[in-house]
C-alpha cells in the first residue's frame, strides 16, 4: 500500500516524530510512505519528498522535514481534481494529513468527497475537539513558562510590569497553563472577560502591598470590551494575524498611562513553535503516528487517532472539527482562584 503524508498549518514541535513513527509502522506493515511538500500545496502540485531512514534519528528535530504551509485547496477552482490526479498518478491509497482545525477541516471535506483521508491532530493552541491534548502544546507551554520565569526575575529587578503576549488565537489554553505555571499576576484569555479596570486594580493592589513588579500573561486574541478592532491581514483560511494587533503592547501603554508605572511588552510569537519537542510531545507524536498508519492499513478513512485520558483512540474527523475546544469554566476557575478574583 502506498500512503501519502503531509504536514499543514503552523509547524508544531513533534511533527517529525509523527512522520518518523509513521515511517516505522509502514516498514513493519510493508507499506510505502511518500511525503508531500508544504502541506496541501504538495498534493495539489504533485511535489513529493523522499522519506528515508534518516528520519529514524530525528525524533527530536523541530519543524517538519516535509515543510508546511497554509494553502487551502478548497479555495482553488479545480483543487479537488488536482488532488485526485496526484493521488492516482502516484498510486496512493491513503493520505495522512497532520494538522490543526483548518487542515483537518479540509481532510474532513475531502473524506466526504470520497478521498481516502486519515488525520493526525496537531496544534500548539490545543484547541481541537475530540482529543484531550494535541501534540506541540506541551512544548509550547514549556517554552512560554521558561520565558515567563525569566521575565519575572528581570521585572522584579527593575520594578516593572511585563506584559507577555502568548500565541493561541481564540483559545486561551497556552496562556492559561503557562500563566498558572509561573504564577502570573493577571491572566487574560479570549474566552472570559476581565475589564481593564479590574486588571489595573489587581496590579494596584500588588503595588500597595509592596510588590512593585508583576507579570501579565495575555493571549494574542484577547481584547477588552473597549479594545478597538484593527484591520490586519488574513491567511487563506480567513484567520487574522493576531500578533499584528499587539494587544500586549496596548495593555502595557495603557497601564503606564493609568497607573504611572514602568511597563514592558514582550510577544513570545514563533519562539513557542520552534525547536525540539518535550518528552511528552515525543511520546504522544509517536503514538499518533503509529496509530495513523494502523488506521490507514485498516482503511478507516475519515478517522484520526486522539488522546483520551492516557489512551490513544480513534475518532471521526468530523467530531474533531465540529467545534473549537475552548477553555472551560472549571479550568478558568483555577486561574481566577490564583488571581484572587
Ligand atoms: O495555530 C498555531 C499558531 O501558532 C497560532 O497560535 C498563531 O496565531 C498562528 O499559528 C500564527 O500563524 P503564522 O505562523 O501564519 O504566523
Amino acid at each position: 500500500m502506498k500512503i501519502g503524508i503531509l504536514t499543514s498549518g503552523g509547524d508544531t514541535p513533534g511533527m517529525n516524530a509523527v512522520i518518523r513513527a509513521a515511517y516505522i509502522k509502514c516498514k513493519l506493515l510493508g507499506h510505502e510512505l511518500i511525503g508531500f511538500k508544504n502541506g496541501w500545496k504538495g498534493l495539489l502540485e504533485n511535489i513529493t519528498v523522499d522519506i528515508t531512514d534518516q528520519i529514524l534519528d530525528q525524533i527530536d528535530l523541530g519543524g517538519t522535514i516535509l515543510g508546511s504551509g497554509r494553502t487551502n485547496p478548497l479555495k482553488i477552482d479545480n483543487g479537488l481534481e488536482l488532488i485526485k490526479e496526484t493521488i492516482n498518478n502516484n498510486g496512493i491509497e491513503c493520505v495522512v494529513a497532520i494538522g490543526g482545525e483548518d487542515t483537518l477541516g479540509v481532510a474532513n471535506k475531502l473524506t466526504n468527497e470520497g478521498f481516502p483521508m486519515i488525520g493526525v491532530p496537531k496544534t500548539i493552541d490545543n484547541d481541537l475537539a475530540a482529543t484531550d491534548y494535541t501534540f506541540g502544546f506541551n512544548t509550547a507551554i514549556t517554552i512560554a513558562t521558561e520565558a515567563m520565569d525569566r521575565l519575572s526575575t528581570t521585572a522584579k529587578s527593575h520594578d516593572r510590569v511585563i506584559v507577555v503576549e502568548v500565541m493561541g488565537r481564540h483559545a486561551g489554553w497556552m496562556t492559561l497553563h503557562s500563566g498558572i505555571a509561573t504564577g502570573a499576576h493577571v491572566i487574560l484569555i479570549p474566552e472570559y472577560q476581565i475589564s481593564f479596570e479590574q486588571m489595573s486594580n489587581l496590579i494596584k493592589k500588588r503595588y500597595s502591598e509592596g510588590n512593585t513588579w508583576g507579570i501579565i500573561a495575555v493571549s494574542e486574541g484577547y481584547g477588552f470590551e473597549d479594545t478597538e478592532n484593527v484591520d490586519a491581514e488574513t491567511d487563506e483560511f480567513g484567520h487574522v494575524r493576531l500578533e499584528k494587533l499587539e494587544i500586549g503592547k496596548q495593555i502595557a501603554e495603557r497601564l503606564t498611562k493609568t497607573l504611572n508605572i514602568p511597563t514592558r511588552a514582550i510577544t513570545l510569537g514563533h519562539v513557542q513553535r520552534g525547536g525540539s519537542p518535550t518528552t511528552f510531545d515525543r511520546v504522544l507524536s509517536t503514538q499518533l503516528g503509529l496509530k495513523a498508519i494502523e488506521l490507514s492499513n485498516d482503511k478507516k478513512f475519515g478517522m484520526m487517532p486522539a488522546l483520551k485520558g492516557t489512551k490513544i483512540q480513534s475518532v471521526a474527523l468530523s467530531d474533531a472539527v465540529s467545534k473549537l475546544k475552548i477553555v472551560d469554566e472549571e479550568s478558568w476557575q483555577v486561574a481566577r482562584d490564583i488571581m484572587g478574583i
